[in-house]
């Protein structure tokens, strides 16, 4: 596996292994505290790119709160390890001077989809993710990049700023991956003591409740006991649950105002911030 810190030195691999041995790159960034889900993510890009290139890069600009930035967890040896069993060919770890040499001023207007859930409640997180995925596209022009379903509303912003710049590399989306109890695999997860991580299954249990009863329960009745769920858990407090269309994110009020419907958690485990979702219909 070879490493690099610098852009340089990275685009002058990734022109001979383009122009000179005609390979295709797949991209998969990450802010390392590396587990399965990004696993997955490696072994997809894998089985479809002939070269895996991943990015470590835990970038300030999406982080609305600086003590959830100093909070995030790094382990820069064990991502190390990881990415090489995973069979990783490339790994790109930049220091933020290489990312952001000057302050990034660029302001992205995704419309209504970054005024609800994730963008609401941390206003600035996809201009920041927009800037930085940007600036990795830029670097390592891939064929394709892989992202997780979990970050539901990021995918739709990075294929939303895909086509605002008219890049053409394609966004390949990977299901969740959750614990053996349902916990979506996160990195903060980590962050949890022993009983909030007992506790968290409860947002995926409730999210299945969700889709047990859709249809069958008017939306806001059924949002309202999928809150009531998760809340029932002196552990756990919902910070928002919407039930949304999934091409504009706006919550649906009916189960026919839309095709594809998502119902999308976030929920505080103490200053632990967990997010979620589950395709509905
Ligand atoms: O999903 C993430 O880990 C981050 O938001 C990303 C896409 C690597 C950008 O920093």
């Amino acid at each position: 596996m070879e490493t690099y810190t610098k852009i340089a030195e990275l685009k002058s691999r990734l022109a001979e292994l383009k122009m000179k041995e005609g390979k295709t790159i797949g991209f998969v960034p990450t802010m390392g505290a590396l587990h399965q889900g990004h696993l997955s993510l490696l072994s997809l890009c894998k089985s479809t790119c002939d070269i895996t290139l991943a990015s470590i890069f835990v970038n300030p600009t999406q982080f609305n709160d600086k003590a959830d930035y100093q909070r995030y967890p790094r382990t820069p040896e064990n991502d190390g390890e990881m990415l090489k069993s995973a069979g990783c060919d490339i790994i790109f770890v930049p220091g933020e001077e290489e990312i952001y040499p000057e302050k990034d001023s660029r302001i992205f207007d995704f419309g209504k989809l970054d005024k609800v859930m994730e963008g609401k409640f941390r206003p600035g997180h996809f201009n920041g993710v927009a800037q930085v995925v940007s600036r990795l596209f830029d670097i390592v022009n891939p064929d394709k990049s892989f992202f997780g379903q979990k970050d539901f509303q990021q995918v739709c912003i990075i294929k939303n700023m895909v086509r605002q710049l008219n890049l053409s590399v394609e966004i390949v989306v990977a299901p969740t991956v959750r614990e053996p109890d349902g916990l979506a695999m996160s990195s903060r997860n980590m962050l949890l003591t022993k009983n909030q991580r007992i506790e968290a299954a409860k947002i995926s249990q409730a999210l299945l409740y969700a889709r047990e009863h859709a249809f069958k329960t008017p939306v806001n009745e059924l949002a309202g006991e999928v809150i009531r769920r998760i809340n029932s858990s002196p552990e756990l407090e919902v910070e928002y649950l919407e039930i949304v269309d999934a091409g504009d994110l706006q919550a649906v009020s009916g189960w026919d105002d839309a095709g594809e419907i998502f119902a999308c958690v976030a929920v505080h485990a103490g200053k632990i911030r967990l997010i979620d979702n589950v395709q509905l219909k």
